[in-house]
């Protein structure tokens, strides 16, 4: 079997630091937020392998139809000898990718969940004699630092993760990308477009409650982490369109009035009847804005590829 390497860039206290910052900025703030990246415990990462089988939940099939008919292009393109992927879940689609790209050398899936990353990294490596896979628990949007690989360098980024960046954010993490890239090297991008509300609410909020489960769980992940009191069925959860911003925003609404304790932070939080606390956006893009904040950071968009409804872009671009 070929090599399996997990490695933790980050401190092992460096969660806990992150989560009790994010908390306590989030929840004292207004309105109240949480950063998506906190439902991805065990758990988290295992409902949201549900949520991309739900009939609702068209990204997935959509990115993967893509990733089957352009695999071979991509491989063409890029030429890629280190494969990174960032925010790489289970690697699931991924495995078009890899069967496509003949002279790869290292596969380096990165993600916050431990759990999806040793699960996925062990299963590859039993799979595919001869590929290294080197896995890194960490956060790519807090200085990312790559093992020494052979290039050309591809980064990929699917599942329409960027859309859980701000813009602002997305502007920094962009630079940070190009950074880890040398000149020639490419980045391959998922993005969600913007469409018919009635079907992008329905994939944020579907009849079996998957989602719902989803989203309550990062209080799950608060309660058992920080020691809260939170009573995940005291909030409903709410998914809305916001037109302007064209982003998808996932919310838990408190039922009542009540007070939340966040022992670990020494923390009382007040929710008033009906407010809400948000806990994800889900940017949409058109083909413009991708081209044009990639082209900021120093990356020039080669190629734009949509499954055949026009739902979801898969695009490749080159760093400059
Ligand atoms: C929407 S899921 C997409 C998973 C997979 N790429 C796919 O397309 O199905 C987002 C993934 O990114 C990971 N993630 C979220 N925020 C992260 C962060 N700041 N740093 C590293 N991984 C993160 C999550 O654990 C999860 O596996």
């Amino acid at each position: 079997m070929s090599p399996f390497l997990l490695t933790r860039t980050l401190p092992e206290d460096a969660t806990d630091t992150a989560l009790r910052t994010d908390v306590q900025r989030g929840l004292t703030g207004t309105p109240k937020t949480l950063p998506p990246k906190w439902f991805y415990d065990a758990r988290g990462s295992e409902l949201f392998e549900q949520i991309t089988e739900l009939p609702e939940y068209y990204p997935t099939r959509a990115e993967r139809e893509i990733l089957i008919t352009r695999a071979a292009e991509i491989a063409a393109a890029t030429g890629a000898r280190t494969l990174v992927e960032l925010g790489s879940g289970s690697s699931e689609k991924t495995r078009h990718l890899l069967d496509a790209l003949t002279g790869l050398d290292t596969y380096v899936p990165v993600d916050v969940s431990d759990s999806a990353l040793t699960q996925a990294g062990q299963a590859l490596v039993a799979e595919r004699p001869g590929l290294r896979v080197h896995a890194l628990i960490a956060d790519f949007t807090a200085g990312l630092s790559l093992p020494d690989t052979p290039g050309p360098r591809l980064i990929a980024f699917l599942g329409g993760t960027i859309g859980n960046l701000l813009p602002a954010e997305r502007a920094a993490f962009h630079a940070a990308v190009r950074s880890l890239l040398s000149p020639g090297d490419a980045l391959l991008l998922g993005t969600d477009l913007v469409k018919d509300e009635k079907v992008l609410v329905r994939a944020y909020d579907d009849a079996a409650g998957v989602t719902a489960a989803f989203n309550k769980n990062v209080l799950a992940v608060v309660n058992r982490e920080l020691g809260a009191d939170f009573d995940p069925g005291a909030f409903d959860h709410v998914a809305l369109w916001d037109s302007g911003n064209e982003w998808i925003e996932m919310r838990l609404r408190s039922r009542t009035a009540q007070t939340v304790k966040i022992h670990a932070l020494d923390l009382a939080v007040d929710f008033a009847e009906d407010e809400e606390l948000r806990t994800e956006i889900s940017a949409k893009f058109r083909q413009e804005g991708v081209r044009a904040e990639l082209a900021a950071a120093g990356l020039d968009l080669t190629h734009w590829w949509t499954d055949r409804e026009g739902r979801f872009a898969l695009s490749l671009s080159v760093a400059r």
